[in-house]
């Protein structure tokens, strides 16, 4: 590239997406050809077999439909919303991206929470936005004071995924209509429920708590996770009214979501029984190795979605290369606050039995090391 070339500084000085390893880079790095892949938050039961069938149909000589009718009508009738305030992206993360594109200018102000999804910065950031980050509190639940606090100053948007990744709390019923009275005209509320699916049944549904509220908002929705669809990249945006949605639709690419994607989605829609059973078997599993983690004395906030952050009590990277020696891949966090906690997608019961293995060792070495120095 030649010098005199110029960048723009709002996306080449972006921190770097803190993806999960990949399972080949990891067999190559471990040289080990059993591992455990818990770093992305994926269904470790795979996806319903009518996804099979239906990809058998795809077409990959034609373009796919670039407004996706079929999937819109079956979500808008699972969901109840108007299928013109819904708009497919090419995972919720590209609907990140184009809320922010649709309506971010140079300079506005982006509240969000953390520790936090990394996408609700970098996507503002990329748009030239200042970012303002509200601290969860010490025990790491939502603090709805400061979150109020930041709104009335009005940023263009406030994001917030409930329940939370990293941490994987929800916000309860009183703490979402806190929050919906705090959000100002001004403001556009991203409520992220990637991993709704995995909620308690007391959890509110964002959708409806917002459906009656005056406020603008866009809560965003997954099939990669619940769904087990995340290889084929679909998610989607459910804008408060039609004029939002239209604007997040010109801000996407036209045919950002493969036929294989459209096709696959729909297929996974029809066989909810397949989504439900997957992740009954998912929390159940949960809550066995959460409780395992919480006899090993280690703090470990109460989650409500199929991933687990804990205090391992030393600089995630360590952490990360221990598990990575035991063919685990565990996400390292690197937020300065956070940088000792380790996030863990709940796997198949033999990984989760590797990654408790491998978690006792690594306490019982940092307790080696703890009395030799
Ligand atoms: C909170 C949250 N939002 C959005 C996404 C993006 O998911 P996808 O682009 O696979 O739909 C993720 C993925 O990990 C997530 O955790």
């Amino acid at each position: 590239m030649a010098d005199t070339l110029r960048l723009n500084p709002n996306v080449a000085e972006l921190p770097p997406y803190n993806a999960g390893m990949n399972i080949a880079v990891a067999r190559s790095k471990s040289g080990l050809s059993e591992i455990a892949a818990l770093a992305s938050n994926e269904n470790p039961y795979g996806c319903s077999p009518n996804v099979s069938a239906a990809l058998a149909e795809l077409n990959p000589s034609r373009y796919a439909d670039p407004a996706c009718v079929i999937l819109r009508d079956a979500l808008s009738k699972k969901l109840d919303v108007s299928g013109d305030r819904i708009v497919v992206g090419n995972g919720s993360e590209e609907m990140i991206a184009a809320v922010c594109r649709a309506v971010l200018r140079p300079f506005s102000t982006v509240a969000t929470i953390t520790p936090g999804f990394g996408l609700h910065e970098i996507e503002p950031r990329a748009n030239g936005a200042k970012v303002v980050k509200i601290p969860m509190t010490k025990d790491l639940r939502f603090d709805l004071e400061a979150i109020a606090i930041a709104l009335r100053k009005k940023p263009s948007i406030f994001f917030t995924s409930s329940p939370s990744n990293p941490v994987g709390t929800a916000l309860d019923q009183d703490q979402l209509s806190r929050l919906i009275t705090a959000v100002p005209k001004e403001t556009l509320l991203v409520f992220d429920e990637a991993y709704f699916e995995f909620c308690d049944e007391q959890t509110p549904d964002g959708l409806k708590a917002l459906a009656d509220s005056a406020i603008s908002y866009v809560v965003l929705r997954t099939f990669s996770k619940a769904y087990g669809l995340a290889g084929l990249r679909v998610g989607y945006a459910v804008a408060s009214d039609e004029r939002l949605a239209q604007a997040i639709s010109s801000a996407k690419t036209p045919f950002n979501v493969n036929a294989a994607a459209q096709l696959a989605a729909v297929a996974a829609l029809n066989d909810e029984t397949w989504m439900s059973v997957s992740v009954a078997s998912v929390i159940a599993e949960r809550n066995r190795i959460a409780g395992k983690i919480a006899s090993l004395g280690l703090f470990i906030p109460e989650s409500q979605t199929n991933f687990l952050f804990i205090d391992v009590g030393c600089d995630s990277s360590i952490a990360f290369d221990h598990f990575l020696s035991h063919g685990v891949i565990v996400k390292p966090w690197k937020e300065p606050a956070f940088a000792s906690f380790i996030r863990v997608t709940v796997g198949l019961p033999v990984e989760n039995d590797r990654f408790l293995e491998a978690l006792r060792l690594l306490k019982a070495k940092l307790a080696e090391a703890k009395v030799a120095s």
